[in-house]
């Protein structure tokens, strides 16, 4: 079968190369799933990949096949995989486990561990490929009603672990109605984190860097929350004028603006840190400031990578809810959809390149 691969370690590898198609019997004990894939979404960790910047080939290969976010449907299942049906739509997790406790439970998202494993990212192949076989525990069933958004899964789940750890952590204030919230970063992981507070029912304020009006500023109007540009309003104005935020979502990959979210968050709120930021920038940041202001309003940060399946599971759940309070709002990031596995140059093109895109993706086959 073709795949989308790279060479880790080499800019610029990106290559459509011939592969073994995986077999049930790659999972042990009958509990194998094939899942013929549908499409896949990239993101700028892709990008990141193939500048060489970022990812690593599974043991034994020179080159890892790109993609984590995937939307497929089911073909076959092994003699104790029968939880799937064919023709079931489904998506899959990331991260495979590693040994630290927290792999053992499922919460492989928290390992502990140095090394961890990625499909289509760190030591696992992905899926920007034609087939799958995996164990049903990292497959996650997307209802029939959601398969044209379904690609949009995986990032869904980043943004529903940020949320969730968030308002896990704040029960240590035995009563926590959060109100009002600021979203760092209006691009795919911004606008659905957007979306998921707004269905929470939080004011949201969305600070991005272009100037309203453009597609993604009235993505976030249209989900009753503001927008704003960094150029026309720092975040410490956004809190003056529509704060305090008892939430600080940052995923805009910039990472100074982690201490400016530290430095306006209210008192008792928590700041969700998303961005996988892999450079070596430096900044002076007031300190004294920034501290004092965390002991004096017992503030929380908190980081967060990746998702496990409750957060999959989650995102189904919103995901249904948005296309019920937000009929085809989702429907709108699919900007840039980009037809076949053959056409990887385009794919890798349209994201380095298209500035108003929002959601690129490959259709490796119909829905
Ligand atoms: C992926 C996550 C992953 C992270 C770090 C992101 O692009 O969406 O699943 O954990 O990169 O590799
Ligand atoms: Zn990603």
């Amino acid at each position: 079968m073709k795949a989308i691969c790279v060479i880790p370690g080499k800019p610029n590898s990106i290559h459509l190369r011939e592969v073994p198609k995986p077999r049930l019997e790659d999972v042990p004990h009958g509990r194998g799933v094939l899942v013929k894939i549908l499409r896949v979404g990239v993101d700028g960790t892709d990008k990141e990949i193939n500048a060489a910047e970022y990812g690593a080939a599974p043991p034994g290969d020179d080159y890892l096949i790109l993609g984590h976010e995937s939307l497929g449907q089911v073909e076959e299942m092994g003699p104790d995989a029968q939880e799937f049906r064919p023709g079931d739509y489904v998506t899959a997790t990331v991260r495979r486990p590693g040994s630290s406790i927290y792999d053992l439970i499922g919460t492989y998202d928290m390992t502990t561990d140095d090394r961890y494993y990625e499909r289509g990212i760190n030591l696992r192949h992905g899926f920007l490929t034609e087939y799958y076989v995996d164990d049903p525990e990292y497959i996650i069933r997307v209802p029939q009603g959601l398969k044209h958004v379904g690609v949009l899964m995986e990032p869904t789940s980043i943004a529903e672990k940020g949320i969730a750890q968030a308002y896990q952590i704040q029960r240590r204030l035995r009563v926590w109605r959060p109100r009002r919230a600021a979203v760092l970063g209006a691009g795919t992981l911004g606008l659905l984190a957007t979306l998921i507070l707004r269905l929470r029912g939080l004011a949201v304020v969305t600070l991005g860097l272009t100037r309203p009006p453009y597609r993604n500023s009235e993505l976030v109007e249209q989900l009753g929350a503001r927008y704003a540009s960094t150029q026309d309003l720092s975040l410490q104005q956004a809190s003056e004028k529509y704060g305090p935020f008892d939430m600080i979502l940052e995923g805009t990959g910039f990472s100074p603006l982690v201490f400016q979210a530290m430095e306006t968050l209210g008192k008792n709120g928590v700041l969700i840190m998303v961005s996988v930021t892999g450079g070596d920038r430096k900044v002076q940041i007031p300190a004294d400031k920034i501290n004092l202001g965390f002991v004096l309003g017992n503030k929380v940060a908190v980081g967060s990578v990746n998702a496990n399946r409750e957060y999959f599971e989650m995102g189904v759940q919103d995901l249904a809810e948005a296309e019920l309070t937000y009929p085809g709002w989702l429907c709108k990031l699919l900007t840039h959809p980009i037809k076949g596995l053959e056409n990887y140059r385009e794919l890798i093109d349209t994201l380095t390149e298209a500035k108003d895109a929002i959601k690129v993706y490959c259709e490796i086959a119909a829905l």
